[in-house]
């Protein structure tokens, strides 16, 4: 007879009371124990109203790879879209359809956005890196306190993006603004009255690329190396003129290009050198490793298991008759896919909450699976590995600078608004 087990420790475990607290600031702060609450629930817990909160890795895993479940209108009504610019901008993109549209315009943006373009990118990553570092030495000259997010972290991705877009040098402070605008459309939304901002900078950036399009247009044929660029690229597929992109299509995956691949990347890279200060072990091994691709890699995947930049998606189950879990999904269904707390699930991870480089197998959800698996991962993967082993060479003493670093309010997008440090020892 196996002894009965103690009640494990912590909050009681209702399903609806961990769905509203990871909503409230707190747990926007420090979403882990309710995350661990979850798994003591279950992998899948109905909260009413054909909602599901879904923490289970298996149980994510499937659901993200299962042709039941779809995007549209998992999380956003048609009513909302018409009143948004900024959701109407981003609701034809690929983020957001179903197959059979989802298929063919993954196919058409995956012929442009290749693997081998992507490690084309490497020479201008370094040459990006090296120049924001050069930045940062000359902010943090004599011991003062720079700011990570602000001078590094906020400006890589995007600066990289704007080169594999097409975007002219001079037009990217501007565009930095707006993505960042835009950015809160890819929220998890209760009040929609909060996106006036993200609607403005939506029509900003849709007459922006409408420019960057025409101009595409007025150069084809005689500029090869604008067509090298993926506004080109894109424009040139669309203007093939085979179904395979609408013009709205066109406009939409280009805007998402740039929103999903900027805050994103700039939460690994923040979230990325935190857990690099609380674990000074790992950090000395990925100096001494002086940049060693599989622990560069290793490392990187373990921070996007840990601090996973995008902590929550959404699905609606399409089909009738489907289970998870054992619990069954009528047709109709919202589901709460809770990555972050998959890649925190003790069935799947043992010692879940242990920052460890060394796990074998692991494969966090952090880039999805399954049809939308991101199609930018290889790309935010090549920043990270240029960028830590960059940065810990360049500065010796990198320390944290005292002042506490700062969480953004967000639910779906886990990073810091400011993470000061000093790159040398104070004066
Ligand atoms: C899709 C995460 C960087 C472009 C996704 C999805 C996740 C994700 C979780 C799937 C969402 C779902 O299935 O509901 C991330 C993370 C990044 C990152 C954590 C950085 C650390 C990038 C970059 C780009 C990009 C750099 C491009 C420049 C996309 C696109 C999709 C996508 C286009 C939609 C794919 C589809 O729907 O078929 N990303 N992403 N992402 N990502 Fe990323």
């Amino acid at each position: 007879e196996p002894a009965p087990q103690a009640a494990p420790p912590g909050p009681p475990a209702d399903p609806v009371a961990v769905a509203m607290e990871l909503l409230s600031p707190q747990g926007r702060i420090d979403p882990y124990p309710l995350y661990a609450t979850a798994h003591r629930i279950g992998p899948v817990a109905g909260i009413g109203g054909g909602w599901f909160v879904v923490a289970g890795y298996d149980a994510v895993n499937q659901v993200l790879r299962s042709t039941g479940y779809g995007v549209t209108g998992a999380q956003i009504s048609q009513e909302r879209r018409d009143e948004h610019a900024a959701l109407a901008l981003l609701a034809p993109s690929i983020l957001e359809s179903d197959p059979p549209r989802h298929t063919a315009m993954r196919s058409l943006i995956g012929s442009v956005f290749t693997p081998r373009r992507i490690a084309a990118l490497e020479p201008m990553i370094r040459a990006a890196v090296d120049e924001l570092l050069d930045g940062l030495a000359e902010s943090g000259a004599d011991g003062q306190p720079v700011d990570f997010m602000a001078e590094f972290a906020f400006r890589l991705p995007v600066t990289v993006i704007c080169e594999m877009l097409g975007v002219p040098v001079t037009d990217r402070q501007r565009f930095r603004r707006l993505a960042a605008g835009l950015t809160t459309a890819l929220e998890f939304m209760t009040d929609h009255s909060q996106l006036a901002p993200a609607d403005a900078a939506a029509v900003e950036l849709a007459a922006f690329f409408g420019d960057l399009i025409a101009e595409r247009r007025d150069d084809s044929g005689d500029a090869p190396s604008d067509r090298s660029d993926l506004v080109g690229a894109l424009t040139a597929a669309r203007d093939a003129d085979d179904g395979r992109l609408s013009e709205a299509e066109l406009l939409a995956n280009l805007t998402l290009l740039l929103v999903a691949g900027f805050e994103t990347t700039t939460d690994l890279l923040g979230n990325g050198l935190q857990l690099l200060f609380d674990h000074p072990e790992a950090a000395r091994r990925l100096r001494a490793a002086g940049g060693g691709q599989d622990d560069v890699a290793a490392f990187v995947d373990e921070v996007l298991r840990c601090e996973s930049p995008v902590q929550v998606t959404s699905r609606v189950a399409l089909a009738e008759g489907l289970e998870l879990a054992g619990v069954p999904i009528p047709a109709g269904s919202r589901l709460i896919l809770l990555i972050g707390a998959a890649n925190r699930d003790p069935a799947r991870f043992p010692d879940p909450d242990r920052f460890d480089p060394a796990r074998p197998a692991n494969k966090p959800l952090s880039f999805g699976v399954g049809a939308h698996v991101c199609l930018g991962n290889g790309l935010a993967r090549l920043e990270a590995a240029v960028a830590f082993p960059r940065l810990l060479a360049r500065f010796p003493r990198l320390a944290p600078a005292g002042t506490a670093p700062t969480r953004r309010d967000r639910v779906v997008l886990r990073g810091y608004e400011t993470l000061p440090v000093r790159l040398t020892a104070p004066p």
